[in-house]
């Protein structure tokens, strides 16, 4: 695996984590991918509302943007698997090269854009999945959507992803997508929430909806939007998404690279959000993502308050041994 792995770091990211991810569904497709990975992972399984999690640790959005790959990553022996961002429309996400790999930091800069197939296609994958775990849907806007279009992008995608999501995150702190991070401000994020609410009433979606925050706001604006969240009646966070700060970074060239940096130099800032989060509100239900690499790790997000754990870049990095080094 060290060796495959090892292959896949020269050729160019994105056309990694393509082959990567084709290959893992060749094996599930073939029946094979229980012998190369066998799932010896056990964790303590969990129970939030009605959802049984087999364990702790899932897949964080945008590995698997169009759920392509459902059934080969959940063989893989996540506790629950999320999927998107998907926007209403298909779109292209921002000119290649989008994704960059620090190898020395442990670390990605990605700046995709939201790049998806669109709502409809998702919804027919997950319509016909064989894998029986949780699954979370994360929507989002298409690029060119501003002011209310915004808001009706997400709206259109709660209705379509409900009826097969257990669970809804709503990603208002992409980088990638010019001013979707104005939505942490009270003026922006009302009207989504009050949209949502009504969206999620006239569903009757009783499942979980989790907004998806970004860890490069202000003490402030986090404390208004985390009253917002209670105030509607939202389930929880989930902190973070990638940041723009590359100050941790220890080269030039890294500073000035548009785009969210994910994995190590994450893990901090993310925390942080997730540990004054906690502070503010014990109850409100947390799901904690960046820079996960360790057992250790995951149980500092455990610590700092998070009920459930998510990992992107140490996947990328290490492929589906992480999952039993952080579980076992
Ligand atoms: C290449 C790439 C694409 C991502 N796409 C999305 C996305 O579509 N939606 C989303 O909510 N988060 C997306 N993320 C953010 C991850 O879900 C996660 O929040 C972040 O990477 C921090 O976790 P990590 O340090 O384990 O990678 C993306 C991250 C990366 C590296």
């Amino acid at each position: 695996m060290k060796f495959l792995i090892s292959l896949l770091r020269l050729l160019p990211p994105e056309l990694a984590h393509s082959l990567a991810l084709n290959a893992l569904h060749f094996l599930y497709v073939m029946g094979l991918s229980k012998f190369i990975f066998p799932s010896s992972v056990t964790g303590d399984s969990f129970i939030y509302r009605n959802l049984n999690f087999k364990n702790r640790l899932g897949i964080a959005a945008g590995l698997d943007k169009n759920g392509d790959y459902i059934d080969s990553l959940g063989s893989l022996g996540f506790g629950f698997i999320e999927i998107g961002t998907v926007t209403p429309l298909a779109q292209a996400g921002n000119p290649k090269p989008r994704i960059f790999r620090l190898f020395n930091q442990h670390a990605i800069i990605n700046r995709l854009g939201f790049n998806n197939k669109g709502l409809d296609y998702l919804v027919s994958k997950v319509k016909s999945r064989k894998y029986s775990g949780i699954l979370g849907i994360n929507i989002g806007a298409n690029k060119d959507s501003e002011g209310q279009k915004r808001i009706d992008d997400y709206i259109e995608c709660f209705y379509k992803v409900s009826p097969y999501a257990d669970y809804i995150a709503v990603n208002i702190s992409s980088p990638n997508t010019p001013n979707l991070r104005a939505l942490h401000a009270r003026e922006n994020f009302i009207p989504l929430f009050s949209a949502l609410n009504i969206a999620r009433s006239e569903q009757d979606f009783a499942n979980p909806v989790f907004i998806k925050l970004s860890p490069d706001e202000s003490k402030e604006t986090i404390s208004d939007i985390i009253k917002a969240i209670r105030e509607y009646g939202f389930d929880g966070i989930i902190a973070s998404n990638t940041t723009v700060d590359h100050s941790e970074l220890p080269d030039e060239a890294s500073h000035k690279r548009v785009g969210g940096l994910s994995g190590k130099p994450l893990f901090q800032k993310s925390n942080e959000l997730l540990a004054s989060i906690h502070e503010d509100d014990h109850d409100l239900f947390k799901i904690g993502v960046g820079g996960v690499f360790s057992a250790q790790d995951f149980n500092k997000k455990l610590e700092s308050g998070a009920s459930l754990v998510q990992i992107y870049t140490s996947f990328i990095y290490e492929g589906p041994g992480v999952v039993s080094k952080l579980l076992n």
